[in-house]
């Protein structure tokens, strides 16, 4: 009886979570795999759970299909890497899931990915062109009103690779948020883009760019930083994304995961969960 009892109550406070978000860390095999990856994601999830945002984390692409993404209210694309992260089938799946108005938010290499995939792109709000080496650099606050960006200093020192990008994502509609001051550090270009000025760092879509003629845009939020494991113990950062996802989740196209409880698309683990924890008398 005792695991089980440990175990109804480990898991429990989730269960309970309304708000459901998948991490995708898939990176194309050959490419180059971020060792930060397992710290980003055990960050998302500790921080998620004290603010009701229960995050899975996946690097196969199998569950891409509509009833696996039916499940959460965000995807979040984690530091993937090439185009190989979704096969057809599983970027018609996502594709379908934008249009639905749900909510998608790219960190750091995530705008390095499905480069071949033109809507992916405009939900990201730009691919990536180069970074010149990590180093030190100041990021400038453009607007401090977003709740990824409220807790920062107006200069941010961080040690980062600051992305360069292949387009301007203003021109999707996206709103800027960080800029990198590019007199703080050393980049030997050549810059081949017009990526548009301030140069962009991180930023926002009320509506995303990435949804078809007749979906419904849904919130996406991007930022290229959170390259070092120990960026994701720095609370700054760690309170600029998680504001950047939990504005991206406070959203009006997002189906909770009581609104997917009570229509039946999720079944069996949350329900499974709760009867053992009756059973186990774990439920106070
Ligand atoms: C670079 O940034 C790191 C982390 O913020 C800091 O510990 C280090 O002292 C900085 N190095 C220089 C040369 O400013
Ligand atoms: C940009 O960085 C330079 C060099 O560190 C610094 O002198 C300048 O004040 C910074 N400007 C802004 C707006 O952050």
């Amino acid at each position: 009886m005792l695991p089980t009892v440990l175990l109804g109550l480990a898991i429990f406070p989730q269960a309970n979570a309304q708000i459901r978000a998948l991490i995708y860390s898939a990176v194309e095999p050959g490419q180059f795999v971020h060792d930060s990856i397992p710290a980003a994601t055990d960050a998302l999830i500790s921080r998620g759970s004290a603010v009701g945002i229960r995050f899975d984390s996946r690097q196969d692409a199998s569950i891409f299909t509509d009833a696996g993404l039916d499940q959460y209210d965000g995807l979040v694309f984690l530091m993937n890497v090439g185009e190989a992260v979704l096969d057809d089938n599983g970027k018609a799946a996502l594709q379908r899931y934008l249009d639905k108005g749900r909510t998608f938010i790219a960190i750091h290499s995530a705008s390095d990915a499905l480069r071949g995939t033109a809507f992916y792109g405009e939900e990201v709000g730009a691919f990536f062109d180069y970074h010149p080496e990590l180093q030190n650099a100041t990021v400038d606050v453009i607007d401090s009103s977003h709740p990824s960006t409220s807790m920062l200093p107006a200069q941010w020192h961080v040690q980062d690779e600051m992305y360069n990008f292949k387009s301007n994502p203003r021109s999707i509609g996206a709103v800027v948020l960080l800029s990198a001051n590019e007199s703080s550090y050393t980049d030997p270009g050549p810059r081949k883009f017009s990526q548009g000025s301030p140069h962009p760092t991180a930023w926002y879509q009320e509506h995303g760019a990435g949804v078809s003629p007749n979906g419904i845009a849904g919130r996406s939020f991007y930022t290229s930083l959170g390259h070092l494991s120990e960026t994701w113990q720095d609370e700054l950062f760690i309170g600029h994304v998680m504001g950047g996802i939990q504005w991206a989740l406070a959203t009006t196209t997002t189906t909770t995961n009581t609104a997917s409880l009570a229509s039946g698309t999720i079944s069996a683990s949350a329900a499974s969960l709760t009867a053992s924890s009756q059973a186990t008398g774990s439920v106070s």
